[in-house]
């Protein structure tokens, strides 16, 4: 009872022509790759490495082309999380361009007059957007790093949704799962079922409006978003649906540097996403409480393993749940969550033997401290050692489901992020208090976790995913695939995923990925399991001590790698 895992396909030479090379899951080169969800993204941004720029400008223009022809996810009406590795001096920065409430937004906007949460109101419409974050980020990426010319890297994005391109047979599918939900609004019908239809495989589907609205961001950089006619459509699209983003709303968004959260892990050390993302801090917290558990031994889906990682995220999880918000309002415990003393007492909760119980599970740290499917990532390394590994996303799929009308753009459904009541869940089945209530201007709390591993000071693993709360467990255990199991990263992007997030006390594990034998001693033990469809679309890059990058799409996606 295993899935079938597919078998990698390795490339060692490069093959050199028009286009870069590597449309499998695994290949490797010296000189620069991208891997994204997309093949024709990683391709344009292959292009713009092999044109000589660096790897933030191939950066930008992945993450303009994926706003188009991965309209699931990528985005412009958005907001993510970028890691940066600077080969020139030799630093990781964190870069957060996440969506914030609008001014007007309040603690106790999706519930009723009775207090209780009005069905679906945090996703769906102009209602459940903050305010987009993603032209600021990456314009603000190429500000700090660039090198090539900014209109230049979004002319193929321009082109792509002017001229159309190819639906992939994972993005026809993608959109025939959600045909009801794009039937919803009259504009996104008018975009992603062009004639009253969706698009099948193998069509062409072109977004003149998008095309218009990027053109206009490639002459005007964030003016051409955040003001002017951009903005203009934001607003109106809002006052016909009952939103709330406004100019000054739109007019004041900020992309923010910040100091990545870093930890060491066996002679690794990892950067990745601070607060607003609880990403970093929940890797850093589980593999710290993992780290003296001598599993070498064990495979990757040995129950004791299992066993221990589980135990380690009912504990992590807990603390997520009271604690962690947006540091601009909050105070996030990351240094003690980061700390031996602390995380000492909390391993000591872990039975080795017996699952825990979440309901006698709370967070470990005092209250006071708090006084004051759809996402995508992709990773690009370039020749003079540069590395981007990017999440970016509008939350579920198709976000809001509500395209600008005469701007073409999606808008995310990101407020549902929030905790909208204390103990609600969201759609990830996440459940927060205040730490991650509703305020104007307030970054709603993420689990997106862009990540650079390095050792020795220099960078070995770029890597991130999608899957809301399930990206912590996605990106730790891919982590251990490397660090504790020696894995490549195609057998890493392929291995079997399981996952649990204290609440509900319930471990996941992927349909038919595990032997009967393993899922008995689990029950045995008493996890209470339940399968799930096979989730995240893991995107890895490593970087061997010779510098060759050898890189990984997850075979659950329709992505691909490329280099030249
Ligand atoms: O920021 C977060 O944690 C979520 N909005 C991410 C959503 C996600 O990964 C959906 N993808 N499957």
């Amino acid at each position: 009872m295993r899935i079938a895992i597919p078998v990698l396909v390795i490339f060692f030479t490069a093959i050199f022509g028009f286009s870069c090379s590597g449309l499998h899951v695994e290949t490797q080169y010296d000189t620069g790759m991208v891997t994204s969800s997309s093949p024709i993204a990683s391709e344009i941004g292959c292009q713009v490495l092999k044109g000589g720029g660096n790897a933030f400008d191939a950066a930008v223009a992945v993450g303009f082309a994926l706003a188009v022809c991965h309209p699931q996810a990528g985005n412009i009406g958005g907001g993510g999380f970028g890691l940066v590795y600077s080969a020139n001096d030799g630093t990781v920065t964190a870069l957060d361009f996440r969506e914030t409430a609008p001014g007007a937004a309040t603690a106790d906007m999706y519930l009723d007059t009775d207090g209780e949460v009005v069905s679906n109101a945090s996703l769906l419409g102009a209602r459940a957007a903050g305010v987009p974050g993603t032209v600021a980020g990456l314009y603000e990426l190429w500000r700090q790093y660039g090198s090539g010319d900014w209109y230049d890297l979004i002319k193929p994005a321009i082109d792509l949704a002017d001229t159309g391109f190819v639906v992939s047979e994972h993005l026809a599918g993608m959109m025939a799962g959600y045909k009801e939900e794009l039937a919803v609004f009259p504009e996104t019908r008018a975009i992603f079922m062009p004639g009253g239809v969706l698009p099948e495989a193998g069509r062409k589907l072109s977004q003149s409006d998008l095309a218009l609205t990027l053109e206009r961001i490639g002459l005007d950089s964030t003016d051409g978003f955040y003001r002017g006619q951009t903005a203009d459509l934001i607003v109106t699209a809002m006052e016909a649906h009952g939103g709330l983003i406004t100019h000054d709303d739109l007019d004041g968004y900020r992309p923010v540097w910040r100091q990545p959260v870093t930890f060491t892990f066996d002679s690794l050390t990892v950067y990745s996403m601070p607060p607003p993302s609880s990403g970093g801090v929940m890797i850093g917290h589980i593999l710290k409480l993992l780290e003296p558990y001598d599993f070498y031994a064990y495979s990757p889906d040995h129950p004791e393993y299992m066993h221990l990682f589980v135990e380690a995220c009912r504990l992590a999880y807990a603390d997520r749940a009271v604690h962690l918000g947006d540091p601009a309002f909050v105070n996030n415990p990351v240094s003690m969550l980061l700390d031996s003393t602390y995380i000492d007492s909390r391993r000591k909760l872990i039975d080795r033997d017996r699952s825990g119980v979440s309901t006698e599970i709370g967070s470990g740290i005092p209250n006071r401290y708090h006084e004051s499917e759809s996402t995508t990532h992709f990773c690009v390394a370039d020749s003079a050692g540069n590395v981007v590994s990017i999440t970016y996303t509008i939350n579920t799929a198709f976000g809001s489901k509500l395209v600008v009308d005469g701007g073409g753009f999606l808008l995310n459904n990101e407020m549902d992020d929030f905790s909208i009541k204390p103990g609600v869940a969201n759609i990830y089945g996440l459940i927060g208090g205040t730490a991650n209530a509703i305020a104007p201007g307030k970054r709603m709390l993420s689990s997106m976790s862009p990540t650079i591993v390095m050792k020795n000071d220099r960078p070995v693993l770029a890597l991130g995913s999608p899957g809301g709360s399930k990206i912590i467990t996605t990106v730790t255990q891919a982590i251990l695939g490397f660090a504790r199991f020696r894995l490549s990263v195609g057998e890493i992007v392929a291995l079997p995923r399981f996952h649990h997030q204290w609440m509900p006390d319930t471990l996941y594990i992927e349909q038919g990925g595990f032997d009967i034998s393993v899922v008995q001693n689990l029950i045995g033990r008493g996890h209470l399991i339940k399968e799930r469809s096979r989730y995240s679309d893991l995107q890895i890059i490593h970087i061997t001590d010779e510098h060759l990058l050898i890189g990984a799409s997850d075979p659950r996606g329709g992505g691909a790698v490329k280099a030249y």
